[in-house]
């Protein structure tokens, strides 16, 4: 544990335009420093830094925090690892507080007689393969060119079982054997892990080697042997070809993740440079949550076999609790015995890049899976559909994506989202003792966004809207700010003849009072709408009138009986009973689609 007080002195001691202009251009403007976004793709700078708030904000993709969250979110490194770097450049040590947390050392010096052990065995086998035909062969044949190995350090371990200790004699026996590539047997002795086998290395996000994979070169078993776990190398928490990919994301803002090593070598040969491996497990939170960092979609690609699909159900588990509004996610499956490697040698890479953005998303995934094998509109199917799907949902963090996830499903169950909720309501998730999927806690859930946000969202993603469908009326009780501020922005949209782009209405309301409830809403639900057809948008926005208007009803009729207004009261009764019988209509005009 980092002492609070060292990382507020810290924060104090930078500044974080230093910080960032390191890795992005920044231009002065007014009192910020403008950028193009480093966290998105983007022609015209969205991406500003504060340096009187020692913060910074991207209008385009919300992106926002200070120094210690952009090298989190630029270099993709941990919390204390970016504490550490910004320390060392202030000239500060970072002190530990003692008795909270295992006293670590601190990982560097701990762990370089390891490092650089592994650093030196890499050396070694990569000149045994340039040395043996053998390997050459073998490389050649699978069509890796020399510049592809090299850049993945692609090694050679000859057989024979002690050759690493006449190779590199210095090295301790000790440091080899806690490195993963001795085995131990009886009585003291010990023999190479890996022999006749291609060599890949494996690189923690610094680029360098904490283990290494070997493939037999013929039909051996196993196919693959990995390093063991040791103090560097921690399956799970590896992504195979980080270092490789991350050059390409700089530009990509996509990252695709494959299961194999020849998957991330062929493609990356190919010129999709984006792309990493789980190495052979199932994704773990952990290495969700790095891609999420770094990439704003991810494609999961999965061979076309029953081990494929169950990984794909295990990363739609776990990625679900982590997927926040603006992330993107896909699934990619191959036909049975094709796998990212066999395709894109045969197809090319414009035909893999084709199948990535035809990718099916994770919301058409997710229905897929609760709708496997079941019949539509038989009771028994609906029952599974539905035990399928509350532990699903209640995993959901994203509420716009529970949201559109929740319609779509009403209307597969073919009811109204009312009776939707009552079903799923009816049942409570945490009283069912069904197994959870493990590293998938159940999170609490974010209340879902207000109609006030709601709505709003939709206008900004559809201004035209203000003119086509109308904006929310006045509703006099309203209690809330957000109901204040949402009318006065539509209003404002209302009465502009043409349509503002989104930087002038965020220009107009900058330091006006409504200025936060559009920021939050653009960071939050407006990006989640971004991929939301039209049709939907215009549907969930006129929807979304009518409830408005349902609920300054019924708060007037509240009024009203309070005062004992009856002509009042009856010409208001029949205002919401007009009002429920048209959204009773669109309702049942949705279901039947
Ligand atoms: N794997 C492993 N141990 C095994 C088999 C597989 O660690 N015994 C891991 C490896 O990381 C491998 C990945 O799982 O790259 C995918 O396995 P598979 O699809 O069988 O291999 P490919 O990567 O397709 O390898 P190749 O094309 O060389 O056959
Ligand atoms: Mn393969």
């Amino acid at each position: 544990m980092i002492p609070q007080s060292f990382i507020d002195s810290l924060l104090a001691r930078i500044d974080i335009v230093d910080v960032i202009g390191q890795s992005v251009p920044l231009k002065k403007a007014g009192v910020n420093f403008m950028a193009r976004c480093p966290f998105h793709q983007e022609k015209t700078p969205s991406f500003s830094v504060n340096p009187q708030r020692q913060f910074y904000h991207c209008f385009g993709c919300g992106a926002s925090g200070n120094a210690i969250s952009f090298i989190i979110q630029h270099h993709g490194s941990g919390f204390v690892e970016a504490v550490q770097m910004l320390a060392e450049q202030a000239g500060m040590s970072v002190p530990q507080d003692s008795g909270a947390g295992p006293a670590t050392p601190s990982g560097h010096d701990a762990h370089r007689p390891l490092l650089e052990a592994l650093e030196r065995v890499g050396k070694f086998f990569v000149k045994e393969r340039l040395r043996h035909p053998r390997a050459q062969a073998y490389l050649a044949q699978r069509g890796i060119r020399e510049d592809t190995a090299e850049s993945f350090g692609l090694g050679y371990a000859p057989p024979g079982w002690h050759n690493l200790e006449t190779a590199l004699p210095d090295i301790p026996t000790a440091i080899l054997h806690d490195s993963g590539m001795l085995v131990s047997q009886e009585a003291g002795r010990h023999h190479d892990r890996f022999r006749d086998r291609l060599m890949f290395p494996i690189h923690d996000r610094r680029g360098r080697i904490i283990g290494f994979g070997g493939r037999v070169l013929d039909q051996g078993e196993p196919k693959y042997l990995n390093s063991p776990e040791t103090p560097l190398f921690e399956k799970g928490q590896e992504l195979y070809g980080w270092p490789q990919a991350r050059q390409a994301l700089r530009q990509q803002h996509e990252i695709l993740v494959v299961e194999g090593y020849m998957d991330v070598i062929s493609l990356s040969q190919a010129g999709i440079a984006e792309t990493v491996a789980t190495l052979g497990t199932a994704i773990t939170e952990h290495q969700i949550k790095l891609l999420f960092r770094s990439a704003e979609r991810i494609v999961f690609a999965f061979d076309g076999d029953k081990a494929g699909r169950k990984a794909a159900d295990r990363a739609m588990e776990r990625v679900l609790p982590l997927l926040e509004e603006g992330k993107q996610v896909a699934f990619l499956f191959f036909p049975e015995g094709e796998d990212p490697d066999s395709f894109v040698r045969q197809h090319g890479a414009d035909a893999f890049r084709a199948q990535m953005v035809g990718a099916t998303p994770l919301s058409t995934h997710v229905l897929d899976h609760l709708t496997a094998g079941l019949t539509r509109h038989q009771p028994e199917s609906q029952g599974q559909f539905l035990h399928r799907a509350r532990p699903l949902l209640a995993s959901l963090r994203a509420p716009w994506l529970a949201f559109a996830l929740k319609k779509r499903m009403a209307q597969w169950l073919d009811v109204d989202n009312e009776q939707l909720e009552q079903f799923l309501g009816n049942l409570p998730t945490e009283h069912r003792p069904s197994p959870k999927p493990p590293n998938a806690p159940l999170r609490s859930r974010q209340p879902p966004p207000s109609l006030a946000r709601q709505l709003l969202a939709c206008l900004l993603a559809q201004p035209e809207l203000a003119h086509e469908a109308g904006v929310p009326q006045e509703d006099r009780f309203a209690t809330g700010d957000d109901e204040r501020a949402v009318q006065r922005i539509a209003e404002h949209l209302r009465h502009e003849d043409v349509v503002p782009p989104l930087a002038a209405l965020i220009e107009h309301f900058r330091h006006h009072p409504d200025e936060a409830l559009l920021t939050s809403v653009l960071q939050r639900e407006f990006i989640a709408l971004a991929e939301t057809p039209r049709e939907e948008l215009v549907a969930v926005y006129r929807d979304g009138l009518l409830r408005w208007a349902q609920q300054a009803c019924q708060r007037e009729i509240q009024q009203l009986s309070q005062q004992g207004d009856v002509e009042g009261l009856r010409q208001l009764l029949a205002l919401r009973k007009s009002l429920d019988l048209q959204l009773k209509t669109r309702n049942q005009g949705n279901d039947s689609v």
